[in-house]
């Protein structure tokens, strides 16, 4: 297969944890890679280059191509700057993981205003900065692939997560209208929901939990995601140790009022609404 032979993929918060993993396995499967990290904390606080300085110079001992980009993702300036780094390193950028991200944790009533702000911010205006920056490319080219990193509690959501699981949400939200907008210029967008033991989540499983979620597990799905045979797009991959599923909207049968009813005859057919016998892939009525 040609996977990713060549292709130049940048890859946001790389300097750590899954980004670090999928930069390193890109890498070793041919492609040249933008390490992209604002080396901060875990909350997004502080900045350093030593973290993406160290994931590429370990892709460059093995003998693989890589640079490095150090702006925070969390800006259009940053965005630009990071796919300006392929273009001015390897001539052209095929791919981008949208992976960069921090926690606020804290349940809703004691959420400020500065912890939703920060967490969308990056998860959320980071992933729209650097993909959009990205997007002219892979037009002209007709060729693109993009991932963004969404996550379970974006889904399902998750106590305390209520910033990051609207974060999270909102880029499923962004791939799927990605998926229709590039669909003819053979560019593909997905989202993966990883589970894997980083900083991030390394005080929230157990020990033994996370001994079983080495981030190496996630890497080869969104190495999958971007390759050239990739025909998926606006598909959403849950992947952690071992495990790999898909995850859809589903729309049940439902009831059809042939006139507009009352609150009343809404509760009368209330059950048949929500019952998810027989549910079948949703799909956008006007789209
Ligand atoms: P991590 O904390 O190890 O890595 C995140 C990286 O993003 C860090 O190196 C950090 O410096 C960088 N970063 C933060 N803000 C940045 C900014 N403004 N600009 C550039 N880089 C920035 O976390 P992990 O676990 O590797 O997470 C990677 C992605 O996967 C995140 O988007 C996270 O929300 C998501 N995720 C992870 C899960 C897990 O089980 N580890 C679960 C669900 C989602």
């Amino acid at each position: 297969m040609a996977g990713v032979e060549g292709r130049v993929v940048a890859i946001t918060g790389a300097g750590n944890g899954l980004g670090r993993e999928y930069s390193l396995t890109l890498a070793r499967s041919g492609a040249k890679v933008v390490v992209n990290d604002l080396g901060g904390a875990r909350d997004g606080s502080g900045s350093g280059s030593a973290a993406a300085d160290a994931v590429v110079d370990e892709i460059r001992a093995a003998g693989g191509e890589a640079v490095a980009n150090y702006d925070s993702v969390a800006s259009e300036e940053g965005g630009k700057a990071v796919v300006q780094t392929a273009l001015d390193a390897f001539g052209r950028v095929d791919g981008v993981v949208s992976n960069a991200g921090i926690l606020r944790d804290k349940a809703f009533h004691k959420m400020s205003a500065a912890e939703w702000d920060a967490v969308q911010q990056v998860h959320l205006y980071g992933g729209f900065y650097v993909v959009h920056a990205a997007w002219p490319h892979f037009r002209e080219q007709k060729h693109g692939r993009v991932v963004v990193a969404t996550s379970t509690s974006g889904i399902y959501g998750n106590f305390g997560q209520a910033n990051y699981g609207a974060a999270k949400g909102g880029l499923l939200g962004l791939i799927n209208t990605l998926a229709i907008e590039g669909a003819k210029y053979n560019i593909r967008a997905n989202a993966i929901a990883p589970m894997a033991a980083t900083r991030m989540t390394e005080d929230i499983a157990p020990a033994e939990v996370l001994a079983k979620l080495a981030p190496g597990h996630v890497a080869p799905v969104v190495g999958y995601l971007m390759t050239d045979e990739c025909e998926d797009t606006g598909t959403v991959i849950v992947a952690g140790g071992g495990q790999v599923h898909r995850v859809r909207q589903f729309q049940t049968k439902g009831v059809a009022f042939a006139e507009i009813p009352t609150i009343e005859q809404v509760a009368d057919r209330w059950a048949e609404v929500v019952d998810l016998d027989g549910a079948v892939p949703g799909t956008n009525p006007v789209g």
